[in-house]
């Protein structure tokens, strides 16, 4: 038996070139007609957003581009699985979509996840660029590469790292979307600045009002300074091997959340993602006070500031703390047969070193949302 031990080249720096900002899709379009006319353009969106803005943005494209695909799949989380991706793969085909043409994703962290992972693998990878078009998508989902669709089983099973080259977040196409999944969206920016940035979050405070009326140049602003703080954190662990767990806030308990049977959930409908994630920094912000010391005045804070955006901080009472923990032992941070959490010192800081998570006796968790479930 020989060994050929090859040390190989690292896979290239991937670059992304992020324009935010009213007026985005109108720089991309005057981009496309100098980077890539002769190009083929498939274009993936949903059907909700379709008729909102993927249709205009086609039209703009078409006579500037070799030739503009448009893909158009069902709206919602039902269509991020493997036969979604099988569907638009056939798609491309018959449209000739080749090695050197391009991906457009536009619509919200669904979409991207899909279509992302579908230009991941196409030709073995081609070039996307996303069109991030809900709060969250623009704030989370489109930065930091991660793509993926989810199996019945579990989200996100199968699915890689493919980062676009560029992702135009245009505050204009926030316009249409519903309250509840606007609203949701803050739930991943007062996240950022509880794990980053204590000036950012006492700014959320002074213009939580115009945010929630949308004023556009307040959400540019916000939208940039949330991108930064993931991005930042993104490209000190790009693989996720140790820092990036601090964007973990909140999730461990929202994860568990999310994993529970629907009829377990509040009506008049589950809990959307923003909002698992804001009652889980609830609840992770009075374990961060019990362990860490977390002032107690800054859990008020962060409890206040996250109902300002309508989100939830206490649980429904169908909600069994006890399912949850339950729930929480499946988590993918944990390891040893405990629970771990990535929980800040207090708003803006968390723990140094490359290892942010902690972990934590179940009993402590399991106080921490009996408080919340108001069954003390
Ligand atoms: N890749 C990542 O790092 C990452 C991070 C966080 C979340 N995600 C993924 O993102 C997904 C959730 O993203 P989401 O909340 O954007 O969900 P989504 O894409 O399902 O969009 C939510 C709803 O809003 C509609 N919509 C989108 N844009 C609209 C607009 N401008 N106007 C009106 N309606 C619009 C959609 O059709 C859908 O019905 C999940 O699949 C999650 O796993 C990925």
């Amino acid at each position: 038996v020989e060994t050929l031990d090859v040390a190989l080249r690292p896979w290239p720096r991937p670059q992304c070139r992020i324009r935010v900002g009213s007026g985005a899709l109108e720089s991309l379009v005057a981009e496309f007609a100098v980077s890539h006319a002769d190009r083929r353009l498939a274009l993936v969106t949903d059907a909700n957003v379709l008729p909102l803005h993927a249709a205009r943005l086609a039209e703009l494209l078409a006579p500037v581009v070799r030739h503009v695909e448009v893909i158009a799949i069902p709206a919602g989380e039902a269509s991020k699985t493997r036969e979604s991706k099988a569907a638009i793969e056939d798609r491309l085909l018959a449209a000739a979509i080749g090695r050197r043409d391009l991906l457009l994703a536009v619509g919200g962290g669904m979409v991207g996840d899909l279509a992302g992972f579908v230009a991941a693998t196409w030709h073995r990878g081609i070039e996307w660029v996303q069109v991030p078009t809900t709060l969250l998508a623009m704030v989370d989902a489109s930065l930091g590469g991660k793509t993926a669709v989810n199996l019945a089983e579990a989200k996100n099973l199968v699915g890689c790292f493919h980062h676009p080259t560029a992702v135009f977040a245009d505050v204009e196409t926030l316009r249409t979307l519903p309250e509840r999944e606007y609203l949701a969206g803050f739930a991943e920016v007062v996240k950022a600045a509880a794990i980053a940035d204590r000036e950012f979050f006492e700014q959320l405070e002074v213009d939580g009002e115009g945010l929630v009326r949308r004023e556009a140049t307040l959400l540019e602003r916000t939208i940039v300074r949330s991108m930064r703080i993931k991005l930042d954190i993104v490209e000190q662990d790009a693989q996720e091997l140790g820092r990036r767990a601090a964007l973990n806030f909140g999730h461990t308990v929202a994860h568990a959340v999310e994993l529970q049977p629907r009829r377990a959930q509040s009506s008049p409908s589950r809990w959307n993602h923003g909002e698992a994630v804001a009652f889980g920094m609830s609840v992770e912000g009075a374990l961060a006070h019990s362990v860490h010391g977390f002032p107690a005045d800054e859990l008020r804070r962060l409890q206040a500031l996250l109902r300002r955006f309508g989100l939830p901080t206490v649980a429904p009472r169908e909600l069994d703390p006890l399912d949850i923990v339950a729930a929480a032992r499946t988590d993918k941070k944990n390891r040893g047969g405990r629970i771990h959490f990535a929980l800040p010192l207090r708003i803006g800081a968390m723990p140094a070193g490359d290892d942010v998570t902690l972990p934590l006796d179940e009993a402590l968790l399991l106080q921490a949302l009996q408080r919340a479930a108001g069954v003390d």
